[in-house]
């Protein structure tokens, strides 16, 4: 049985990949340092999947816990979701998010050098390409550019490092090194069970936990942020992905990875393909929940792209991914969850 290791594994995605793998012939070692996790993300896993795996509260930056985690398990692959993802926060607090990025990435690269593991499926984001000269980002034509904020920067810089070091040699005696580097546009959704989902800290950055938290009477009413931009409706147009379709993605990554031998580096949008606008997003919810959601319209928010939407042929050609869920699959699960648990992980004290 393979064994990946899941950095960040605690998290929105890292969790919903974890239980993927572990229901599909995997088994998984999860190591998180739960800055941004609760420790019931890891319980739910196995209460879930009623599969046994091993846990460490340990910060990727440090190589020592690295070592203990590679001493102790026979890591086939790695899956390196940790990381810290506040658009906002990043630009008030760049250097935490240099360090905490950048560093644990280099700590990761060198142990697993050290441990001869040659594959690292990375998450990436839709967030390093700048703006498209046509509709839809391809990984080949469209631009990757220095972000507008400094998480997006480390993403960035990330892709490098990943990219340099396979093309260096300091993996050659361990029969090169092979990258994975998956640009994901907007997860959406959580297990079907309803009893994992996204728990974000405080007030939500994003679209979908923002509405769900209205929709439990956690706030107030939805701010939407613009609805002047030059689109159908005004608003702006994003590609939402349902968590189990990323997680699926994840999984043909490391298959991909499995089949190859030598030196190797790619990059592939994780994306439907299809564009929805916050008004559709809205709409969608109210369906899943038979309630109006009550909004505001704002003002734009700084950086904010009239439209992402991911051209999906690359993932398609080279992993055969396609998505499988809709948008209205994602805001029906997503509500599930919330409903479920209206304070998140707290409500399972
Ligand atoms: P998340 O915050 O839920 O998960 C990230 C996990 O990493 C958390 O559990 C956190 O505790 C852990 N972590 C952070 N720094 C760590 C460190 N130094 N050592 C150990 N653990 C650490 O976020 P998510 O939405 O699951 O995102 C996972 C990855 O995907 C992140 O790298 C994120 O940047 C990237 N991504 C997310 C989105 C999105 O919209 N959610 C989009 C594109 C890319
Ligand atoms: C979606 C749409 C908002 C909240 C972010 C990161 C990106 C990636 C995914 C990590 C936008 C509108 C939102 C609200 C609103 N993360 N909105 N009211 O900005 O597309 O992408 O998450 O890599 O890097 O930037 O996602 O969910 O914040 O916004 O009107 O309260 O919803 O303007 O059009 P975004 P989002």
């Amino acid at each position: 049985m393979q064994k990946i290791l899941l950095t960040g594994g605690a998290g929105y995605i890292g969790s919903h990949t974890a239980i993927y793998l572990l229901e599909h012939g995997y088994d998984v070692v999860i190591v998180d340092n739960l800055s941004n996790a609760s420790r019931k993300a890891v319980d739910a896993i196995k209460n879930i999947t009623r599969k046994s795996f091993k846990f460490y509260r340990a910060d990727v930056r440090y190589k020592t816990a690295l070592y203990k985690v590679f001493r102790e398990n026979k890591i086939d692959a790695v899956v390196h979701f940790a990381g810290l993802k506040a658009v906002g926060e990043s630009v008030d607090k760049p250097l935490m998010y240099y360090d905490n990025n950048l560093k644990s990435t280099v700590a990761l690269l060198n142990v697993m050098k050290a441990y001869n593991v040659t594959r690292v499926v990375f998450s990436s984001s839709a967030t390093i390409y700048a703006d498209p000269d046509s509709r839809l980002y391809n990984e080949k034509t469209t631009k990757v550019a220095r972000a507008t904020n400094a998480y997006g920067t480390t993403k960035v810089m990330q892709e490098y490092i990943l990219e340099d070091t396979v093309n260096g040699a300091e993996f050659s005696d361990a029969g090169g090194l092979k990258v994975m580097s998956l640009r994901y546009f907007n997860p959406i959704g959580a297990h079907e069970s309803g009893d994992i989902g996204e728990n974000p800290n405080g007030i939500p950055n994003n679209l979908a936990p923002y509405i769900t938290q209205v929709l439990v009477g956690r706030r107030e009413y939805l701010s939407v942020f613009g609805d002047d931009y030059d689109t159908p409706d005004g608003t702006c147009i994003r590609d939402y992905i349902h968590i189990t379709d990323l997680a699926i993605g994840h999984t043909l990554a490391l298959k991909y990875l499995f089949s190859l031998t030598g030196a190797h580096f790619d990059a592939i949008n994780l994306g439907s393909g299809k564009g929805s606008s916050v008004f559709e997003v809205i709409k969608s919810f109210e369906k899943a929940a038979g309630a109006e959601v009550p909004y505001k319209i704002t003002g734009r928010r700084a950086g904010d792209l009239p439209e992402t939407v991911a051209d999906v042929q690359k993932a398609k050609n080279i992993l055969g991914f396609v998505t499988t869920h809709t948008l209205d699959d994602g805001t029906l699960d997503s509500l599930n969850w919330q409903q479920k648990h209206p304070n998140g992980f707290e409500e399972l004290d």
